[in-house]
């Protein structure tokens, strides 16, 4: 099976867990992307969504499926996203696609959080992959230097072929931090969110995962 198609098959299994009747927290990235095309099957059972990024609300409205502002939202079911990584406990480093601070307000507010992902997401400890922390331009360098004195390389991430920032959905910037072996993820994240100048880590430890769909080529595996 391609990765697509491990994604593909955790998408499909997300769906027994949307609520029906009610608001549903919609993640950001290509698993999420593949979970919209599933919910949009469905879409008449649901009350609508909460989008936790601009492209997930435009594939969702695309849908014709409602996106609700969360202002005007008094709860929400179920959230489902993917993970750049995941380990079994639930533990998440999320931000790959830039979208850590929406998803991370949505999941806050959400009931149960479903993490979706291909099986090559599950690791023992997190890190691997560079960790996002989402920043006020004005204070990039300030919270480099902070992320550094933590034992990491902070690398400020750029707009695909230019030498340009990323500018998030926020307005504000992404420092991908290299090199950390993320022993403790709940209190990195802790100390991470101290920092002035930072809008949020992708770390999801302190609200992790309830439930996470693995994409594995003998089938989808759950971790509860
Ligand atoms: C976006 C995210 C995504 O969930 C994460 O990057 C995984 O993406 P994909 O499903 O494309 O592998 O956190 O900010």
């Amino acid at each position: 099976m391609t990765q697509d198609e491990l994604k593909q098959a955790v998408a499909r299994a997300a769906i027994d867990y949307v609520v029906k009747g009610e608001i549903i927290g919609v993640g950001t990235g290509s698993t999420a992307n593949f979970f919209i095309d599933e919910l949009a099957k469905i879409k008449d059972s649901i009350k609508g969504t909460v989008a936790s990024s601009e492209a997930t609300a435009a594939r969702l409205a695309g849908h014709g499926i409602p996106v609700f502002d969360l202002n005007d939202v008094e709860s929400i079911a179920v959230y489902i996203d993917g993970a750049d990584e995941i380990t079994a406990s639930g533990a998440m480093i999320k931000g790959g696609g830039a979208a850590l601070t929406r998803e991370k307000i949505v999941a806050s507010v959400s009931k149960q959080f479903v993490c979706i992902a291909d099986g090559s997401k599950l690791v023992e400890t997190l890190g691997a992959f560079p960790l996002p922390v989402e920043v006020v331009p004005m204070a990039r360098a300030a919270v480099s230097r902070q992320l550094a004195a933590l034992g990491g390389t902070p690398r400020l991430r750029l707009k695909a072929g230019t030498t340009e920032a990323f500018i998030t959905d926020n307005g504000g910037e992404i420092i991908d931090v290299l090199g950390l072996k993320i022993a403790d993820p709940v209190a990195l994240e802790q100390q991470i969110n101290q920092i002035v100048g930072v809008i949020a880590v992708g770390l999801f430890a302190v609200r992790g995962a309830n439930v996470c769909l693995l994409g594995m080529p003998e089938g989808v595996r759950t971790l509860a």
